[in-house]
């Protein structure tokens, strides 16, 4: 039976084959996870924090604790995704933002395109660009402000003029 996890501070939800692990939710989400060690739990690249739902993850086992010893922004709800396997439903995952921000130089490429869902802002929720209208620089003027967003969604829900 497949489990819900949340995915915050981008407000999104997924599901994922009970035991299946927390990084095959991020990449299902397109998220930018660089996964240097190939989910063996070695390179912590996957990091993330479990906001609720500790328990309703696997146990931590011991290479995973000796990685997450090592990284200075580890938390006690810190989890490698990679080895985190999700066995019951209530996981709220908190990215790092490193895995949704990216340059305001990238979002600058959206400019001209057309939006094919309400665009939300990630934070307040509150529609940036109606359905079908054109994403303008107006717009993103919005987000600059914004310490994190999710341009890959941004794009995903738009298209080429
Ligand atoms: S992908 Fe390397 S620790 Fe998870």
């Amino acid at each position: 039976m497949a489990k819900i996890v949340r995915l915050e501070p981008i407000a999104q939800e997924t599901s994922v084959e009970t035991n299946g692990n927390l990084l095959s939710v991020l990449l299902n989400k397109d998220l930018d996870v660089l996964k240097e060690c190939g989910g063996r739990g070695m390179c912590a690249t996957c990091h993330v924090y479990i906001k609720d739902g500790m328990n309703a993850l696997s146990t931590i086992n011991r290479r995973e604790q000796r990685t997450l010893e090592v990284i200075t922004s580890c938390k006690p709800n810190s989890r490698l995704a990679c080895q985190a396997r999700v066995l019951q439903n209530g996981v709220v995952v908190e990215l790092p933002p490193g895995m949704y921000i990216n340059s305001l130089q990238d979002i600058e490429e959206l400019i001209g395109r057309r939006a094919e869902q309400d665009l939300l802002h990630p934070i307040t929720g509150q529609v940036l660009v109606e359905s079908g209208k054109l994403i303008t620089r107006s717009t993103l003027k919005q987000l600059e402000n914004t310490p994190s967003f999710q341009v890959g969604s941004f794009f995903s829900n738009s298209t080429d003029v």
